[in-house]
């Protein structure tokens, strides 16, 4: 895992290559992107018939959520730690509020609004460290007190169950290469009083085979398939969670717990989800994996 990962979207070049081309038109990921829009804009019709909700963007980046579900919200709040990524929102038209927030110390305070409200996370939780995890998720219990208040909806961009795992033996102990499981989000979440009660996936091929010209096409039928009939949440690459608040933060409670125990101390993360030969800790970086170019598209995913 990076531990720079906050400081490396201060950098313009960083954002232009995020807007220009990890999300290009013909990418792999704005192929996912393409598909999320369609879920999660029937999700926002059938879960807020009634009401619109307003959305709070945790980590908005350059506003991707935002544009979204932009028509099917009453008011959209973005927050981002960096500055740059905040401006490139404005520019490509992410209609919010934007804020920028500290990368570490109390929790954001979110804007006050109205329920109901919708809270995304998408693409942090991957890359961060379970400090990070804890902040924004409990920026989401303060925005969504209780079940009607309204949805959260986290995004796993590494999914530890699906073909990427593929690589984790060559690419495991490298900065870009981190993963997490259903169990890792589902823990991240009950610890805040968030229980999924809807999971979907986006692509159950890796981003590998869309660089090749011959695979892809079959690469995105299949996935495009697997997403409109609901099949891929399990094992797909990308996938999202949709989440209610059930009960109140566990803090230093274990999930099955009634009561602290004195000595109660903050909840132990769980334990990484890839297998120890392959964390960061045990094997030496390659310098070239640092700074030098990735060659292999499976390696990286920001
Ligand atoms: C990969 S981008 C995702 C942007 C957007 N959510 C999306 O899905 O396109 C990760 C974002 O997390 C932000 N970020 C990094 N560290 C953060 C932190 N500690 N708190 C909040 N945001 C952070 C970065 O500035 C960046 O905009």
């Amino acid at each position: 895992m990076r531990t720079d990962y906050t400081q490396i979207f201060q950098d313009s070049a960083a954002v232009e290559k995020y807007e220009h081309i990890v999300y290009a038109p013909d990418s792999y990921w704005s192929a996912i992107n393409r598909r999320q829009r369609e879920y999660l804009r029937g999700l926002a019709r059938r879960a807020f018939p009634y009401r619109r909700p307003v959305q709070h963007d945790f980590a908005c980046g350059t506003g991707r959520a935002i544009r979204i579900l932009h028509g099917l919200v009453r008011g959209a709040h973005g927050y981002d730690t960096s500055a740059a990524m905040l401006t490139k929102a404005q520019e490509v038209g992410a209609y919010a509020v934007m804020h920028q927030i500290d990368e570490t110390g109390p929790v954001p305070t979110p804007v006050p609004t109205d329920a109901p409200a919708l809270v995304t996370v998408f693409r942090l939780l991957l890359n961060v460290d379970e400090a990070v995890r804890d902040r924004a998720i409990a920026f989401a219990a303060q925005v969504l007190p209780h079940y009607d208040a309204g949805l959260l909806v986290v995004e796993n961009h590494g999914n530890a169950h699906s073909l990427r795992h593929l690589r984790h033996r060559r690419h495991g102990a490298k900065p870009w290469f981190a993963e997490l499981s259903h169990d890792d989000v589902a823990t991240i979440l009950d610890r805040h009083g968030f229980t999924i009660v809807e999971q979907r996936g986006f692509a159950l091929f890796t981003q590998g085979w869309y660089g090749r010209r011959w695979l892809r096409p079959i690469a995105q039928f299949v996935d495009d398939l697997a997403t409109r009939v609901g099949l891929a949440g399990r094992y797909a690459v990308n996938v999202l969670y949709i989440a209610r608040r059930t009960r109140p933060t566990l803090g230093a409670l274990a999930s099955g717990d009634l009561t602290p125990t004195a000595s109660a101390a903050p909840p132990t993360p769980p334990a990484p989800s890839a297998p120890p030969a392959a964390s960061a800790a045990s094997a030496p970086e390659p310098s070239e994996e640092t700074e030098g170019p990735r060659r292999d598209p499976d390696a990286e995913s920001w």
